[in-house]
């Protein structure tokens, strides 16, 4: 499909109280909930947090729309869209998987959704679920996720989001995030769609902080774009599907759920171009920690544990001095899901594809392949470009487990393992 780019239109920052009316006057003036909202439309309150967390961590929109969400019928059961969702037990072994295949039939984004791996109970507020999603046409009913914000990360293919606050466009090397609830639909821009998605059921994703890094660096707030509001007055049967602890409901509408005609607040949806990320390394030995990639986090109540962070390795120099360059060899406390948008990942010569990905659990040891070490060991250390990559990481604190779709795909590598076979000892004693 063809959206014209003069029709999308975007606020810029991070976590800000945006504000946005589609049709000039809709918005209140000093309050909130007015008796009778200009335009005889209804206020509806948005919150993504508890309405008592501290100011700075507070999430909430109200929005102001043709119809209240309330109005709508039963909910009814669905039948599960997800292949095999269920988890397998705990694994410890290094797995790797080529890209999933696109399904031939008819798949839009939500039928196209495949659980991977997760590590959630979700009853409880934390923890993530990580998706591949395949799709070969558009949506046309409307989803909401009660179980969590939505990171999408696009490997194959633009996408047209169209959620209650506005539209946003998002190719491959872009992100974007939809919080908890916010009803919405995606469109292909092309003939196919593919990409990685992370459920967060924690606390919402935020901004790391920078440190000794100082007022500058990484993400920086003002290349992360909101849309601004945009509506449809449609009187015709919708369906709306909802996702809530893990089961697919559905109930039929009599309009468009695309109806907010103004809004305020700073519980939105976003996006954010990887190219744009102020990459951060050394410039005289060894490598700093991956963490200093960090685009977004999701925090837990211990300082310094991450529910979720998103990281990503993107074109950069390499210049440190009597250094191996690579990714060194490690085993984490933290779970690592990685993925990779385009180009090679430089910690592996061969096997990691484009569209594919790779769980290391904790404490499982892992590092560039043989191939690549003894290269990196070999090397003459002139300053290097990565270009032309993009490989990324979902990690989390707790154990993924993968499900019985992951472990039974024919995707899954049987000879990961192999990668590191060949290394030699080179050790001597005198
Ligand atoms: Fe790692």
């Amino acid at each position: 499909m063809n959206i014209d780019e003069q029709d999308l239109h975007y606020q810029s920052g991070f976590g800000n109280e945006f504000s946005s009316e589609a049709v000039p006057g809709s918005l209140p003036v000093g309050q909130n909930s007015p008796q009778r909202v200009a335009h005889g439309l209804y206020a509806e309150l948005f919150s993504g947090t508890a309405f008592t967390m501290p100011r700075h961590e507070s999430r909430r929109t109200w929005m102001y729309r043709i119809r209240p969400s309330a109005a709508h019928p039963t909910f009814k059961p669905l039948k599960s869209p997800i292949p095999q969702a269920g988890l397998a037990p705990a694994n410890p072994n290094r797995m790797r998987w080529d890209s999933l295949d696109i399904p031939v039939s008819p798949t839009d984004f939500i039928d196209g959704l495949r659980v991977m791996v997760a590590n959630s109970s979700l009853d409880r507020p934390s923890g993530i679920t990580i998706y591949h999603y395949l799709a070969n046409r558009s949506m046309e009913r409307a989803f909401y996720n009660a179980d969590g914000e939505m990171l999408v990360v696009p490997q194959l293919g633009g996408l047209l989001i169209t959620t209650e606050l506005g539209r946003l466009e998002v190719k491959p090397l872009e992100i974007a995030v939809i919080p908890r609830g916010l009803k919405f639909k995606v469109e292909l821009l092309e003939q196919f769609a593919r990409g990685y998605i992370a459920e967060n059921h924690g606390a919402p994703l935020r901004l790391p902080d920078l440190g000794p890094i100082g007022s500058n660096g990484l993400a920086n707030p003002r290349d992360f774009f909101t849309p601004n509001a945009w509506f449809e007055q449609r009187q015709a049967p919708t369906r709306l599907v909802q996702k809530f602890q893990g089961s697919f409901w559905e109930a039929e509408l009599d309009h468009s759920p695309f109806d907010v005609v103004a809004w305020h607040g700073n519980n939105v949806p976003y996006k954010y171009d990887l190219r744009n990320f102020n990459t951060i390394g050394s410039i005289s030995f060894d490598h700093p920690d991956p963490s200093i990639f960090t685009v977004l986090t999701s925090p837990t109540s211990v300082a310094g544990l991450a529910n979720l962070d998103f990281v990503i390795f993107p074109p950069r120099w390499l210049v440190a001095e009597n250094t191996f360059r690579p990714p060194w060899f490690h085993r984490n406390l933290m779970n690592e899901y990685m993925g990779l948008i385009e180009g090679e990942y430089d910690a592996k010569a061969d096997g990691f594809t484009a569209g594919g990905s790779s769980l290391h659990s904790c404490m499982s040891a892992h590092g560039p392949d043989a191939l690549t070490s003894e290269r990196a060991m070999a090397a003459d250390l002139e300053p290097q470009k990565l270009d032309g990559t993009m490989a990324f990481m979902f990690e989390t604190s707790q154990v993924l487990r993968p499900t019985e779709f992951a472990l039974a795909n024919p995707a899954l590598q049987s000879n990961y393992d192999a990668c590191w076979d060949g290394i030699a000892s080179n050790f001597e004693s005198k």
